[in-house]
């Protein structure tokens, strides 16, 4: 059952029904103002950092669902509606919202009466816009009140809902132009040089500042009273809660229609500049702001921009093939997503609080393979920032506040996959853009600028510190917990409200990670490609022996007999054993072992991907283990806390998924590699949302496995690794377009009845114009034509100056 439909032409997902399973929202904002926003009009605002800096109010936990957000209230008479239904719930006759982009439109209807309302954050500027739209399709005169209502948080999320003490004596606010614009200046007075604003671009008949006079103390934004007057108080907040509110009387003709664009900002002063009279703030910049997205003409040419950056960025790798489904999420959806996950890391969304997490170490390392094509120099940033919380030794900061840039010392480092994954972004960053540059630049480490390295330096520790940490049998060692947050062999813990991420010690001299092996022999090669690069063939040598090392211990301690092992725990009893109890079978060293290579001359490759599609697989995606455990094992943690079937405890991690179906590929199984694909793919997925409930347009961190009761719903959506390496899995290895340093690669695996297809891709600088001949093949290259000449093998080579490339590529 769907709950919507996809609008491939617009870009767009349109949800034709308020009551979606779960709150199906949007990211607006693409720089360092964003909002989320559901469909229902729920959701919040921040500049840069979701705990930091939060503009709005929103209550997590609570009953109903998302009922805090950015709300319009229409009084029509004695029928109160809001064009997003909540908060007040009354039935529409007609609704329609649209998630686009960056932007989100809804169109409503109630006797007669039209709402359309756009919202979005423009590029240029520090704030969201939502133009609204009201239209009168009675045959007789109409007089409707429109009310607007936002609550605004304290600037700093976590402290706002909790230090309620200090909390009620602090918030204020500034009023002008008889209501028009609200002003909310709490902390202004001492140590912020920031306030937010809400304007509307008219005359206002009323306005509201304290929430409690707006909605009547005990009620909720479901029953403002001032609403039910149809009289906003006047109000202006002392302490409590302040919120703003707009009231407009509107009078429209039969079949007229009046517009209104309301402006929510976030404003900076500099330090000496913050008063223009005792009091008072300076409101310059809030005033120019306002004025430039005054007009009708200026809304729409602000969301043209918007739409014009969209569609350039989408036309770095577009692929037109006869499958509707995959060019829809290549073409739109996936790098969307891909983009989300790149400006959110995992702070904030209907699933992480904004308040926890920071930005993650391997989170965004991975995030940026998925995004790196589309805005390199930003994720050359991210690069730099990323290795800045590094340790000298090569470890580093699990996470970091994105505003400080600063790690995040409560959670600490001992997480040894983490080191990796800065030399898997790199790598990505480099294969893409050919700027070796970046390896020179001088680095700090954590933070420090007096002990900075090149940016090779810091890979060489991350190197380095997986070759020295290896435990009894030439396996890295785990530490913490490796990509698995939740396989916590070292952390031995008894009591409730242990954090598993935390609790024990973070380093210990026995247990061992197969999957970081995995990685060391993917990632090593990749450093030992660096290194080349930059003349060092020495180091790249090196590099090369220290893989094979680990290669040796992974086909062998590393080598169940039908799978690769997961670990080894503190006792060093294997953990995805058939010796083991429960846990038998994990799906990480299997798809990363494989696709880096491991195992394929020896005939293990294989095997491990039948066990994979035996043991592991459903009809909703393969599961991350088998079986589930049923109890708590103190030597595995938090793994075995979860319920049978969810989250890192036998749930189909999603993440994981394309692991396998890469490695698939490098053995040549077109047909299965899409097969897994298929069964996680949002577009396919759409087609039984009432058991997936979550959004049919992005995917998710989880999907509950067999032995959940709720098996094939979802959980966790949009903030997921899934994103990057779908979009990774789809686009370099299915559909086989690759970067590498010298030059793109092609070598498609495609299922034998997929068809041709084309594909144009924006690679350093020229447009690559591909289009490949199927044969009925799933892979192997038969013929590559470059610009009308034969090409052996399978990398187009690069030639100076040619901005145009036609390729035609014929499998066989
Ligand atoms: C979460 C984390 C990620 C981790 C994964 C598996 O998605 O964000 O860092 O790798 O869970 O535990
Ligand atoms: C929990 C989750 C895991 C996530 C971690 C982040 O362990 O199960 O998915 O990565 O928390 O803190």
């Amino acid at each position: 059952m769907k709950f919507g439909y996809f609008d491939d032409k617009a870009l767009e997902y349109v949800i034709t029904t308020p009551k979606t399973p779960l709150p199906w929202i949007n990211y607006l904002g693409n720089k360092e103002f964003f909002s989320l926003i559901s469909n229902t009009c729920g959701g919040y605002t921040f500049y840069k950092d979701a705990k930091l800096l939060r503009l709005t109010r929103y209550r997590y936990n609570n009953v109903p669902y998302d009922n805090n957000g950015k709300y319009f209230y229409i009084k029509d008479g004695d029928t109160i509606w809001n064009p997003g239904w909540q908060p007040v719930k009354t039935a529409l006759d007609s609704y329609e919202c649209r998630h686009g982009l960056g932007y989100s439109t809804w169109t409503s209807s109630k006797n007669d009466v039209e709402a359309k309302v756009l919202t979005f954050v423009p590029m240029e500027d520090n704030c969201e816009i939502s133009k609204v739209t009201l239209t009168n399709n009675k045959k007789t005169d109409a007089k409707v009140t429109l009310f607007s209502y936002v609550e605004w948080c304290l600037w700093n999320a976590d402290d706002d809902m909790k230090n309620f003490q200090r909390n009620l004596s602090t918030g204020e606010v500034e009023v002008t132009d008889g209501g028009s614009v609200i002003y909310h200046k709490t902390e202004y007075r001492e140590r912020r040089n920031h306030y937010a604003i809400y304007g509307v671009n008219t005359k206002v008949d009323g306005f509201d500042t304290s929430r409690d006079d707006f909605l009547g103390a005990y009620n909720g934004p479901d029953s403002p009273d001032a609403v039910a007057a149809g009289k906003c108080t006047g109000s202006v907040a002392s302490g409590w809660s302040p919120i703003a509110a707009h009231q407009i009387d509107v009078e429209l003709k039969a079949g007229e229609s009046k517009t209104f664009i309301f402006t929510l900002g976030y404003i900076e002063n500099p330090e000496d500049d913050k008063w223009e009279a005792p009091s008072v703030v300076n409101k310059k910049p809030a005033v120019a702001m306002l004025a430039k997205y005054n007009t009708e003409a200026a809304v729409d040419e602000a969301l043209d921009v918007l739409k014009k950056y969209w569609n350039e960025l989408l036309s770095i790798y577009h692929v037109s093939s006869s499958n509707e489904k995959v060019d829809r999420m290549v073409n739109i959806w996936n790098q969307y997503q891909c983009m989300v996950t790149f400006n959110m890391s995992r702070s904030a969304s209907y699933y992480e609080s904004g308040i926890g997490r920071g930005m993650g170490f391997r989170d965004s390392c991975q995030d940026l393979l998925g995004f790196v094509h589309l805005i390199p120099d930003r994720a050359r940033q991210r690069i730099i920032d990323i290795a800045s919380t590094q340790f000298q030794d090569g470890s580093a900061y699990h996470q970091y506040q994105p505003l400080t840039k600063k790690g995040n010392s409560d959670i600490g480092s001992g997480f040894n996959d983490d080191p990796l994954w800065l030399i898997a972004g790199t790598s990505a960053y480099i294969r893409e853009t050919g700027d070796l540059s970046i390896l020179k630049e001088m680095v700090p480490f954590d933070n420090d600028m007096s002990v900075a390295k090149t940016l090779m330096d810091h890979l060489k520790c991350s190197f380095n510190f997986t070759a020295t940490h290896k435990g009894p049998h030439g396996l890295p060692l785990i530490g913490r917990a490796d990509w698995n947050d939740c396989l916590n062999l070292n952390c031995f813990s008894e009591h409730p409200g242990e954090s598993f991420q935390t609790f024990g010690p973070s380093e210990g001299p026995v247990a061992e990670s197969v999957f970081i092996a995995g990685m060391f022999v993917k990632y090593g090669e990749e450093y030992a490609q660096l290194a080349e690069l930059l003349g060092d063939n020495a180091e790249a040598e090196r590099a090369r022996a220290e893989v094979k090392k680990v290669y040796e211990a992974a086909i062998t301690a590393g080598w169940d007999g039908e799978w690769f092992v997961r670990a080894y725990d503190a006792n060093s009893n294997k953990v995805g054993s058939k010796e083991c109890e429960e846990g038998q079978i994990y799906i990480e060293p299997q798809g990363f072992c494989v696709l880096a290579g491991i195992g394929i001359e020896e005939g293990l490759a294989e095997k491990a991907l039948k066990s994979v599609e035996e043991k592991l697989d459903t009809k909703y995606g393969i599961m991350i283990l088998q079986p589930a455990y049923t109890k708590y094992h103190l030597e595995l943690g938090e793994v075995s806390s979860y319920p049978p079937g969810y989250k890192e405890n036998a749930g189909i991690f999603c993440h994981n998924n394309p692991w396998v179906s890469i490695a698939e590929t490098v053995v040549g199984h077109g047909n299965r590699a899409f097969d897994i694909y298929r069964k996680t793919c949002p577009a396919y997925v759409e087609e039984f949302s009432e058991i997936h409930a979550t959004e049919p347009y992005v995917y998710s961190q989880m999907v509950a496995g067999r032995d959940a009761k709720f098996h094939g719903q979802g959980k966790n959506s949009w903030l997921t690794g899934t994103a990057a390496w779908t979009f990774v899995n789809i686009s370099q290895y299915i559909l086989g377009v690759y970067p590498t340093h010298n030059g793109l690669s092609i070598n498609p695996c495609v299922p034998e009845d997929f068809g041709d297809f084309q594909i144009t891709r924006k690679y350093r600088g020229a447009t690559y114009n591909i289009s490949v001949k199927q044969n009925g093949a799933q892979k192997g290259i038969k013929s590559l034509t470059v610009n009308g000449k034969a090409v052996e093998g399978n990398v187009i080579p690069y030639e100076e100056g040619v901005k145009e490339y036609t390729v035609e590529a014929v499998l066989g």
